[in-house]
């Protein structure tokens, strides 16, 4: 099924990936809104593209999540899309000799799933009053095959790659499809923490992901990963692991 949503939610949609993506549908005639935290960052885009609107939005709170998630509705009740985006990462090192200090870790634990989580439950029972409906979930190939270097960011994204098979298990059936998107690393600033010049030359270009990652979305793929992303994805089985999923929750446990 083609992936033609009317309005969509884009969080972290203020950079990067996300920024790429809510172009790109724009361009399309999706009517776009974008979230995050920084006002400053979110103005400028929507000044940039006309027509875009963004809401600040910091996934991290459930109360930042069910105010928005009324506000958005209040003025958007067409909104039939959602893309949880938003994402952080850090390395840590437990091999050094200095104890590790696993502050950030919580935030990657509260934005990265806490945050997705929570954007779930919020806004399912919206979407579920839709025709047709969408979440996108944004995961990682690091979620298949973890680089030790950013262990804990790995952890995060492999709990959302199992969190939205679980989902599209339970709303088989409904009105809402959900979609996963597995990028391969990207020129984006998630990787500023090593510096910005080093850290967004990471990756491939954000245009080639845009490009293949729409073409996914044209296809109706319901899980996909994206260029380099796609050898890791490959470390799993499809076929095995979509016939033991099917047995598994068959057993109505
Ligand atoms: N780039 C890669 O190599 C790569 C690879 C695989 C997966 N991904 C995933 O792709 C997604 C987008 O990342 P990106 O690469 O585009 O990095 P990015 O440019 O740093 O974008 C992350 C976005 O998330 C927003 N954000 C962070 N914390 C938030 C919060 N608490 N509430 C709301 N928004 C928040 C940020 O805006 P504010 O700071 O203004 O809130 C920012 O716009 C992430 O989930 C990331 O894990 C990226």
């Amino acid at each position: 099924m083609a992936f033609t949503p009317h309005t969509i939610l884009i969080t972290g949609g203020g950079t990067g990936i996300g920024l790429g993506l809510a172009e790109a549908l724009q361009k399309r005639g999706v009517k776009v809104i974008i979230g995050g935290r920084r006002k400053d960052v979110l103005e400028k885009v929507c000044a940039a593209n006309p027509g875009m609107e963004y809401v600040i939005l910091d996934v991290a709170s459930p109360d930042s999540i069910t105010k928005t998630r009324d506000e958005l509705l209040a003025k958007h009740p067409e909104i039939d899309a959602v893309m949880n985006n938003a994402g952080v990462q850090r390395p840590f090192d437990f091999a050094a000799e200095k104890p590790v200090e696993l502050g950030f870790a919580d935030n990657e634990i509260d934005i990265n799933i806490r945050g997705l989580f929570n954007m779930c439950a919020a806004w399912l029972p919206h979407l579920k009053t839709k025709e047709a409906a969408y979440i996108i979930n944004v995961s990682s190939g690091l979620a298949f095959v973890p680089l030790a270097r950013v262990p804990s960011y790995c952890a995060t994204k492999a709990a959302v790659h199992s969190f939205t098979v679980s989902l599209r298990e339970q709303l088989r059936g409904s009105p809402v499809r959900i979609i996963e998107c597995e990028p391969p690393a990207v020129q984006t600033e998630l990787h500023d923490y090593m510096g910005a010049e080093r850290g967004r030359a990471v990756g491939i270009p954000l245009a080639e992901f845009v490009s293949e990652t729409m073409e996914s979305f044209d296809a109706g793929t319901d899980d996909f990963a994206v260029a380099q992303a796609k050898n890791l994805a490959a470390v799993v089985d499809s076929e095995r692991f979509a016939k033991t999923l099917e047995m598994l929750n068959a057993m109505h446990l």
